[in-house]
């Protein structure tokens, strides 16, 4: 089983989204940054290879958050929390990047503007704002 990390970015209150650009099935759509986590690497030290790539930021990774939600057979998608301790998120391969608190992540989740294995995630990412 291969793993996807996605990281819940949370600071000063907000969580971090990131815009993605492809494929075109979710472009557009927003999601928590994150990669596919490399053989004999953990998820947390995934995640923070993935974001230092993505968005040149600096995080340390923490507990998971919310389920595993199965993206096809083989792949699965976790979350973990994720620290900011360097740098501010520049989108490279994302479109744009938004802090956003519990109130307008509940809007973009109810207007379908977030990834949909990621909005399985939306009441435990809304407490953690609130
Ligand atoms: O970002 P990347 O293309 O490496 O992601 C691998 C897979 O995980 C893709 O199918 C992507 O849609 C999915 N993914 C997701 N939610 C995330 C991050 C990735 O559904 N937060």
């Amino acid at each position: 089983m291969r793993e996807v990390v996605a990281g819940a970015v949370i600071s000063n209150g907000l969580l971090l989204l990131a815009q993605r650009s492809y494929p075109p099935e979710v472009a557009g759509l927003w999601e928590l940054p994150g990669g596919k986590v490399e053989e004999g690497e953990t998820r947390a030290r995934a995640l923070e290879r993935e974001l230092a790539e993505e968005l040149g930021v600096d995080v340390v990774a923490g507990e998971q958050i919310g389920v595993g939600v199965p993206l096809k057979a083989d792949l699965v998608l976790v979350a973990l929390l994720a620290t900011v301790v360097g740098g501010n998120p520049e989108p490279t391969e994302h479109t744009a990047v938004r802090w956003v608190g519990a109130g307008a992540l509940r809007q973009m989740a109810a207007d379908g503007e977030l990834v949909p294995a990621d909005a399985v995630w939306l009441e435990d990412l809304a407490e953690l704002l609130t």
